[in-house]
């Protein structure tokens, strides 16, 4: 990166990167590297903070401009600046005259004058501004639209909840050491956290923290995972001794939850994506759970043929992901509404694909992160209708909403996010 720009115009560059359908996961890291280390903390707050207020800003400053700006970079310092002065604690001053410089350093002097004005403005009637950005919904009107048919009670909750930033939640490597034990050595080493309510293994880290520099990070006494992702593993029946696939594994969350709690016969890590499967082979390393009972292979799950039946299969399915929206807020911009019912279609053919793979009497768990119910209850309506051998085997938990089918974690709070859980036996 152009080393001659100041942090903010790097923050817009990485903006734009995403409003040029680049997500954030493969280009962030390599940003960072080009920031000094001292600056990353906040250019990481900026990016995702931005992010996470997008369409809210929009909202809130398109009645301020005589037309539209009609210009990604410079509407891009425009939020990058409004957030700053609305959302963080930075000096007004200079959250204005750095931003005010980067939009001169990207090559638009003459409307530095515009983002000057708003900004100066902002800091002179600033509750005003908040109390309008924090009125809007903040999410892409067609998103909008489809929680308002999904979720109308919810509805207000959940679009405050989405702008909002998520806990860092950890999940205790119970081969290594107890999640007591563990509490121990974080309060040891002054990290504040507590127990997970509904995870067995789940710790909440009240305070951030770099994960590497974490007491056990290298001997793989934990891992990363929000709480409701964890609740996974105890939905499923007793593995040891049994042949499980996990068919969209990377990078490999779900899989070393399932080894740590159990031990298969056979388990075979499936994802399209050799790149993320990578990440499932490092982490199975760190956690020291690789064994030869373990293949990890790359291949598509809508056509890939298991040698034998099985008796599980996780299916984590590819999902807009609308329900870690707080984690990955670009999705806001990326995602669209056209991509919904591609991602339904294709669920479809994963689980079609994969159900012939279940031994009958097997089981076979269909989870999404997605607060959609066109990739959860509907899918899984359909699912039933065109399977009677398939039968559900209804969730019983003191979490989530009971659905017609399955059951449903809203990212209502900072307990999890949004996941959808469906268990189904083979009978016939
Ligand atoms: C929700 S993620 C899985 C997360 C993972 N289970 C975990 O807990 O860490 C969905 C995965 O599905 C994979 N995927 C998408 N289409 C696929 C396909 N046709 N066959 C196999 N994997 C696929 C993606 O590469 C992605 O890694």
């Amino acid at each position: 990166m152009n080393q001659l720009l100041n942090l903010r115009a790097q923050v817009v560059k990485t903006l734009l990167s995403v409003q040029q359908g680049q997500s954030l996961s493969t280009i962030l890291h390599q940003q960072l590297d080009q920031i000094a280390p001292k600056d990353r903390a906040l250019f990481h707050e900026l990016v995702l903070g931005t992010l996470r207020q997008w369409f809210s800003l929009k909202a809130l400053t398109l009645p301020l401009l005589s037309k539209p700006l009609d210009n990604p970079t410079v509407e891009s310092c425009l939020y990058v600046g409004l957030y700053q002065i609305l959302c963080t604690r930075i000096a007004p001053h200079a959250a204005i005259s750095e931003t005010v410089t980067a939009t001169k350093q990207l090559g638009f002097p003459a409307l530095s004058g515009v983002v000057n004005a708003i900004l100066r403005r902002a800091t002179r009637e600033t509750e005003q501004f908040q109390q309008t950005l924090n009125q809007t919904h903040g999410l892409p009107s067609w998103l909008y639209k489809r929680l308002k048919k999904d979720w109308p009670e919810q509805l207000e909750s959940l679009c405050q909840a989405l702008k909002q930033s998520a806990a860092i939640t950890l999940r205790v490597n119970q081969r290594k050491i107890g999640r007591d034990a563990y509490l121990t050595k974080l309060e040891d080493t002054d990290v504040q956290a507590q127990a997970c309510p509904y995870a067995d293994a789940g710790v909440f880290l009240k305070q951030s923290v770099q994960i590497p520099e974490l007491v056990g990070f290298s001997q793989g006494w934990f891992s990363v995972q929000d709480q409701h992702a964890q609740l996974s593993a105890s939905l499923l029946p007793n593995l040891d001794g049994k042949t499980v696939i996990d068919a969209c594994a990377a990078p490999g969350g779900k899989t070393a939850h399932l080894l740590e709690k159990f031990k298969p016969s056979l388990l075979i890590a499936l994802d399209q994506d050799e790149k993320r499967l990578n990440r499932v082979t490092e982490n199975l390393q760190r956690l020291d759970l690789n064994s030869d009972h373990v293949q990890i292979m790359a291949a598509d799950a809508t056509t890939w043929q298991a040698t034998r039946m099985v008796d599980c299969i996780v299916l984590d399915a590819p999902c807009s992901a609308i329900g870690v929206l707080r984690r990955h807020p670009d999705i806001r911009l990326l995602r669209q509404a056209s991509d919904i019912a591609e991602t339904v279609a294709l669920q479809k053919q994963i689980l079609q694909n994969m159900w012939q793979q279940l031994k009958v009497g097997g089981t076979l768990l269909y989870i999404t992160c997605s607060i959609l119910k066109a990739e959860n209850e509907q899918q899984m309506i359909e699912f039933f209708a065109e399977h009677p051998e398939a039968q559900e085997e209804k969730i019983i938990a003191d979490w989530g909403i009971p659905q017609t089918h399955g059951r449903q974690l809203l990212p209502l709070d900072q307990q999890g996010d949004g996941f959808y859980y469906c268990r189904i036996k083979k009978i016939a």
